[in-house]
């Protein structure tokens, strides 16, 4: 959300947040009202639960964790609170107010959002995710633009992110017989992902990764990984075995 902002920026942001103490089971944000702020935690969790339409009880969706922000969409759309929050534990939140997050935050994170929203759709990988977190990855997104030839991922180094193909193609290789050129073992196209070997195994890059034509790709550091792609990351384990047959 805030990855967008220069230290000027994000000084002024800093400044307006007002620290909010709260005991477990405090309604933090009520479903269906309007809203003032936007909260950052600082330490505690909390539970998010919705009322779908057509259903009389509300579902839970998710618990928030320290270093987590909730509470932008309203402020973001200018729309009713989309969910209701309740403190899990006592806990810390740094609020900050609508003019503030207006003049200096919203038109970055909002353009952010809906500049990736189409392509985060057609990511396969990303299809059990619902539109509300895959939203929240775009705020995470670095982009970066490849020539042809050049690296991504050099095979043996330390690996801290991962990549989604936005445009272009690439192609991985790999030294398959010790003292040989590498191979080539996989093609990626728009929508695929690839460098999520080492954030899973904790491993140095088990391949290189090259551009084939020019190409964009966005990627997300582990941090932004752990946090963010939870929900699918038994299915990115499963798919590992894929490259089982190069070994
Ligand atoms: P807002 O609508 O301002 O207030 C409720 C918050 O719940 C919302 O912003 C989001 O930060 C958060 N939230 C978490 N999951 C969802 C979801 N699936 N749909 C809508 N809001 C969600
Ligand atoms: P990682 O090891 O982080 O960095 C290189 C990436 O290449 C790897 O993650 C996979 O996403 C991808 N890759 C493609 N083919 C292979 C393969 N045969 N073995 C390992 N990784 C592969």
């Amino acid at each position: 959300m805030f990855s967008a902002l220069d230290d000027k920026e994000k000084a002024i942001v800093v400044d307006a947040m007002e620290v909010d103490y709260n005991k477990k089971g405090d309604v933090i944000i009520k479903q269906g009202l309007q809203g003032e702020k936007l909260f950052v935690i600082g330490s505690g969790t909390l539970k998010c639960y919705k009322l779908f339409s057509g259903n009389t009880e509300e579902t839970f969706l998710k618990t928030f964790q320290p270093g987590e922000a909730f509470g932008e969409l309203a402020l973001l759309y200018n729309a009713p609170r989309a969910a209701t929050i309740i403190a899990d534990e006592d806990c810390t939140l740094y609020g900050l107010d609508r003019d503030t997050f207006n003049h200096i935050v919203k038109d970055a994170a909002a353009k952010k959002r809906e500049k990736y929203e189409k392509f985060l759709e057609n990511v396969k990988i990303l299809s059990t995710m619902d539109a509300y977190e895959r939203s929240k990855l775009s705020d995470a997104f670095k982009e970066e633009t490849f020539q042809p030839g050049e690296f991504i991922i050099k095979e043996g180094e330390e690996g801290n992110q991962l990549y989604l193909i936005e445009e272009g193609e690439t192609i991985a290789t790999k030294v398959l017989v010790p003292g040989e050129a590498p191979k080539e073992v996989m093609q990626y196209k728009l929508g695929d992902y690839f460098g999520e070997r080492a954030l899973l195994k904790n491993e140095p890059r088990a391949a290189n990764v090259v551009a084939k034509t020019v190409c964009t790709v966005v990627s997300m550091d582990r941090h932004s990984f752990k946090r963010l792609l939870g929900p699918i990351e038994e299915l990115l384990k499963r798919n590992l075995s894929i490259y089982e047959q190069f070994k």
